[in-house]
């Protein structure tokens, strides 16, 4: 037959098992920490993209005055004057050539600015920018929609249709001219006001769990759940099981006949601590005992 456990090692299984369920808690609060982390960046970087694209928006279009390779593309050409031209560039490819220089560069975040109707076979989007769309469409409320891809932290953030939008996106008929030749008059047309036209789309790599768990297991964490676990056991030691241990001794002691055993404890109208109540429900039996061998002296 087993022996039941004693309580220090019943304390101890309890206090390993809090430990977990608190390291899991953590964990979890962790793993919040981290979608706020990545989402707060990602929203950095869409609130510049949309900044630098407002401002472009704001002047018109940017001009440039030399096509560097790679960024073949404007919209419109102007005489400078000397034999040479300016090439303007509307927001949105503006903004295309930023994320390609971006995305270049960039040692986390890229992003791209895409559309269920785009125009511009580069800003074809994928399958998390397709959904992110719909989406949107079904929800204009929806501030942003996120998700982890294989490592990658997705973010998405609806574009709407303005009313400056409608000249370029609204009926061909009003469309400039050079937007019709370059890309036609049936992508990206149709739009009213409100509409949703696209998405701001942002990628970044998620923070695993190899750069988490450093978090957890840190030297100062492992210090303050060894001091919780001596704290615990000299606790347990100190209140409880030496105390119980002595009570046990004193009970003994008193059965095998020692009825001047003195027992050390606080009284019940002066003390909660249970222990005290055993100590002082012993004593009771104490002094009936002395009472009841009296008597049966006395005959
Ligand atoms: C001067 C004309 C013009 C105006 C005004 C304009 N756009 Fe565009 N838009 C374009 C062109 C041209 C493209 C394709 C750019 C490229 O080649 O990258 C485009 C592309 C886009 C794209 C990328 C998807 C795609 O079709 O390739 C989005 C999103 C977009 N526009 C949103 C807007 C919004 C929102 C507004 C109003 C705030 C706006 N546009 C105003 C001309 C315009």
């Amino acid at each position: 037959m087993t022996k039941k456990m004693s309580i220090q090692t019943k304390y101890s299984i309890i206090f390993f098992a809090t430990l977990v369920l608190v390291v899991s808690a953590f964990a979890a609060g962790l793993g919040t920490l981290r979608d706020e982390v990545l989402r707060n960046e990602a929203e950095a970087i869409a609130d510049q993209v949309i900044s630098f694209r407002a401002w472009v928006a704001g002047s018109g279009m940017v001009w440039v005055h030399k096509l560097v390779p790679g960024f073949p593309d404007y919209l419109a050409r102007k005489d400078d004057g000397h034999g040479g031209y300016f090439y303007g560039k509307n927001p949105a490819l503006a903004t295309r050539e930023l994320s390609v220089i971006a995305n270049k560069t960039s040692r986390r975040a890229t992003f791209l600015v895409t559309s269920d109707d785009y125009r511009q076979p580069a800003n074809k989007p994928d399958a998390f920018e397709l959904q992110a769309i719909k989406t949107f469409k079904g929800n204009p409320d929806l501030k942003f929609t996120q998700t982890y891809e294989q490592g990658i932290y997705r973010y998405a953030r609806p574009i709407f249709v303005k009313k400056g939008c409608l000249k370029c996106h609204g009926n061909p008929e009003d469309a400039p001219p050079e937007v019709i030749s370059k890309y036609g008059d049936k992508k990206a047309f149709g739009y009213k006001v409100g509409d949703i036209r696209g998405i701001v789309s942002v990628k970044i790599p998620s923070i695993g769990w190899q750069r988490l768990l450093p978090i957890l297991t840190n030297p100062i964490v492992i210090a303050l759940v060894v001091l919780a676990f001596v704290i615990n056991f000299i606790f347990t030691q100190r209140f409880i099981i030496r105390r119980l241990t002595r009570l046990t001794d004193d009970a003994n002691a008193i059965a095998r006949g020692k009825l001047d055993t003195t027992l050390d404890y606080t009284a019940p109208d002066k003390s909660n601590d249970e222990i005290d109540h055993a100590y002082h429900a012993v004593n009771l039996l104490k002094k009936s005992l002395i009472i009841v061998l009296k008597r049966s002296r006395g005959k």
